[in-house]
């Protein structure tokens, strides 16, 4: 039975999501701005990154920016886009090294053009590495994702390329930012909210959650592992019995 920090690699989730929330409060209590809070928060992006990578997990869904942050202050906006940026440029060659395939999801168009260019380009130099996947989830909201689906599946059968009766689970997948990935096994949020908050609504049906009071930029490697181990001990049963 392989072991990693005295975890059993073949019980891991394939798919892990994270609400990374908290940042603001985490900045509150020091008395900072709350972007401070985010700059910190990218350092835990760090750690969950390397770790999920060490431990051989496929994919790590990251809840950068939801549809509905938009309306926080224009300055925050820019600053979580200008973070972005810099998390991308700065940490490309060592994402490259430990073999990782960074991909978005969400309606990344809407993000300024310096943002979405950054993006792609690290989509572009990563496209070949099968390490981790990193998805980030930018402009993203699952509603927002399954009205996009359903509009591109409408127009099929609009011209009569899809009849009515081909629209079925696996077709959906199809359709959706996430098409040929597992669903997420585990989603984790921070920050002792307990709510999914638009995150992956579609595939997350029957996924385990783990919720913790932490604050996202004090969740540490320890709590990760923590979370990872309880969910090794969890029966699935995906509605049977
Ligand atoms: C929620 O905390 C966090 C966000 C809206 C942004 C998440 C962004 C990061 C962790 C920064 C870096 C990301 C990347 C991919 C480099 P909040 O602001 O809602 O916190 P609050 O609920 O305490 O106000």
């Amino acid at each position: 039975m392989a072991q990693k920090y005295g975890l059993d690699i073949a019980k891991l989730p394939v798919h892990v999501g994270m609400i990374m929330d908290g940042n603001g409060r985490w900045a509150k209590k020091r008395n900072l701005p709350r972007i401070a809070g985010h700059r910190e928060g990218a350092k835990t992006v760090r750690m969950a990154v390397k770790t999920s990578g060490e431990l051989g997990i496929k994919v790590l869904t990251l809840y950068a920016f939801s549809t509905e942050n938009w309306k926080r202050p224009k300055e925050e906006v820019n600053f979580l886009m200008n973070l972005l940026v810099e998390y991308l440029v700065k940490e490309i060659d060592e994402l490259q090294q430990e073999n990782v395939r960074i991909r978005s999801i969400g309606n990344v168009s809407d993000l300024p053009k310096k943002a979405l260019e950054t993006l792609k380009n690290a989509e572009k130099k990563t496209a070949n590495n099968k390490g981790l996947q990193l998805n980030l989830a930018l402009s993203y909201g699952g509603r927002d994702e399954i009205v996009r689906s359903f509009r591109k599946i409408a127009y099929k059968v609009k011209d009569g390329l899809i009849s009515p009766e081909d629209i079925d689970h696996d077709l959906i997948n199809e359709y959706l930012d996430t098409k040929n990935q597992p669903d997420p096994d585990l989603i984790i949020r921070t920050s002792g909210e307990m709510r999914l908050s638009n995150f992956l609504l579609w595939q997350g049906a029957y996924s385990e959650l783990w919720f913790t009071d932490t604050l996202w930029p004090d969740f540490s490697k320890e709590e990760y592992l923590q979370a990872l181990e309880n969910f090794t001990k969890r029966q699935r049963r995906f509605g049977k019995a």
